[in-house]
């Protein structure tokens, strides 16, 4: 089965609106054919984000949102405030929501279902800690976080991507050598297959430390998919140097 490659920037606390539509401006002619594109901007700049982004190609996703469809949850965001903005999807799960956060696996067990009823697309981010890698429990933290997409139709475990994000990888400039993130996202595609039988069809992104240089090498892998990039995907230079790694 051949899976569409997709490259997703997640800019956190970057960019504001004004400097998300000229990124996207300047982005739109490098966009190759034959990889799915997407960034992940924060609230204040998505309305911005997706009038820049129309007719690009590139999608425009949240990097949060509450379960809830409505209600008394200060500061938090609902699926269908983002659709009325026009967003395609939103990350769920990054670590930093839940390091820095609290988010907890209960609460993302609810939010993929919320996201999907909804129409968002949605790119669930799992990961294991440096210490939880020592410790061996890489593969135990994994299938732990994954059961949050238990309430899901398998259909839509197919049609959500799935970002592998070794913590200790994250703004470190420690990439997984390309052996480590294929072990992992095998595990993960093995354990989607277990439980829904779409193993095939979920795309697996990786992220951590991916830039131009070390993109081709992981995306080679044969269950890699892509990438979810931090850093590198705030300069359209090198953003654009990782989609084109991820041409088929
Ligand atoms: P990084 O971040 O590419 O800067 O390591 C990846 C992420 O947090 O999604």
């Amino acid at each position: 089965m051949s899976r569409t490659p997709f490259v997703a920037g997640n800019w956190k606390m970057h960019k504001t609106a004004a400097e998300a539509s000229a990124f996207l401006t300047e982005l739109a002619p490098r966009v190759p054919r034959g990889v799915e594109s997407a960034v992940c901007v924060p609230f204040t700049a998505l309305a911005g984000a997706v009038d820049a982004a129309a007719g690009t190609g590139v999608h425009v996703y949240a990097q949060n949102m509450h379960q809830a469809a409505q209600g008394a949850f200060t500061g938090e965001v609902s699926a269908r405030m983002l659709l009325e903005l026009g967003v395609d999807g939103v990350l769920l799960g990054h670590s930093e929501r839940r390091q820095l956060f609290g988010e907890t696996d209960a609460a993302l067990a609810e939010k993929l279902p919320a996201a999907h009823a909804a129409g968002l697309r949605v790119i669930f981010a799992v990961g294991e800690t440096a210490r939880e890698r020592d410790d061996s429990a890489t593969e135990t933290v994994l299938a732990r976080q994954l059961e949050a997409l238990a309430g899901l139709s398998a259909e839509r475990v197919a049609a959500t991507t799935i970002a592998y994000e070794p913590v200790w990888a994250i703004g470190t400039g420690l990439t997984a050598t390309p052996e480590m993130a294929q072990t992992a996202h095998r595990f993960i595609r093995a354990v989607i297959e277990r439980g829904f039988g779409v193993g095939a069809q979920v795309r697996i992104q990786y992220g951590g430390s991916m830039k131009p240089d070390n993109a081709a090498g992981l995306i080679v892998q044969p269950d890699i998919d892509g990438g979810l990039i931090g850093g590198a995907s705030l300069d359209v230079e090198q953003f654009a140097g990782i989609l084109d790694a991820a041409r088929p």
